[in-house]
């Protein structure tokens, strides 16, 4: 079955003390899910360690290199050795603003997997996809291009976070039944394009002004298999209630 995960994406948020407060307060009692916040990288350190059990950290970004001459940039094992765990690959701020598209996508996909380093592949389609009545179409794309050329042994596990990019920081969540429809979607395609056991082992997450007000509803759609949550978990106790949602 799909692993349940909660994912904190604090995005460029919080001061070093702060990201201490935060971390402190977030408590997974829940043995059946997965606890995973995504700080800024220069702070990944110190909240690996000042993180609770069953909590693990990530890191929003990484390059495709594991070392060089790559001023700025931070490579899967430096962020490793730092304790992060597992990365963000495909958020639609690093698509819309820093020009990732699907290649390089694609091979940030490789360099996780050639590294067994985990990774959230997020996909979304854009508010005009959405009112032309493209976004299964959109998604598909995303998926085709940038995750599914793995094998079978790769897909099998893997997270994918579905998030609208109208509904991130808008206030605007999908709906249950929006969320639902393209969760059972993407699922349909990965048994199209693997098999039934590689569509149900793989977490798909909503994401986009999920809080602790919508959660319960949203993961008790059949398809959706946690959220991956971007303002509300810049609040312990909010992202506590949304982990508690299970
Ligand atoms: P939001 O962000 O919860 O603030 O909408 C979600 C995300 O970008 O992952």
């Amino acid at each position: 079955m799909a692993q349940k995960i909660v994912a904190g994406n604090w995005k460029m948020n919080l001061e070093l003390n702060e990201a201490k407060d935060l971390i402190k307060g977030i408590k997974n009692s829940q043995d059946d899910v997965r606890v995973i916040v995504f700080p800024s990288s220069v702070f990944i350190n110190v909240v690996a360690e000042g993180k609770n059990d069953n909590v693990e950290v990530g890191t929003q970004n990484f390059h495709t290199e594991l070392k060089g001459a790559f001023t700025g940039e931070l490579s899967i094992s430096q962020l490793r050795s730092a304790g992060a765990t597992v990365g963000l690959i495909g958020h639609s701020e690093r698509r819309a603003f820093f020009s990732e598209g699907n290649d390089l996508i694609k091979i940030k996909v490789n360099a996780a997997v050639a590294n067994n380093f985990d990774f959230i592949f997020c996909c979304g389609e854009p508010l005009m996809i959405r009112e032309a009545g493209k976004e299964l179409e959109f998604i598909k794309m995303q998926l085709e291009e940038s995750l599914f050329h793995l094998t079978k042994e790769q897909m099998m596990g893997k997270v994918i976070a579905y998030e609208p990019v109208w509904a991130i920081g808008t206030g605007m969540t999908a709906s249950s039944d929006q969320a639902e429809r393209m969760h059972r979607a993407i699922r349909t395609w990965i048994h199209e394009r693997y098999d039934h056991e590689t569509a149900q082992n793989v977490s798909i997450l909503y994401g986009g002004s999920c809080n602790q007000d919508n959660a319960k509803e949203l993961f008790s759609c059949p398809n959706v298999d946690g959220g991956l949550i971007g303002g509300a978990s810049l609040k312990g106790e909010a992202f506590c209630t949304i982990i508690d949602s299970y």
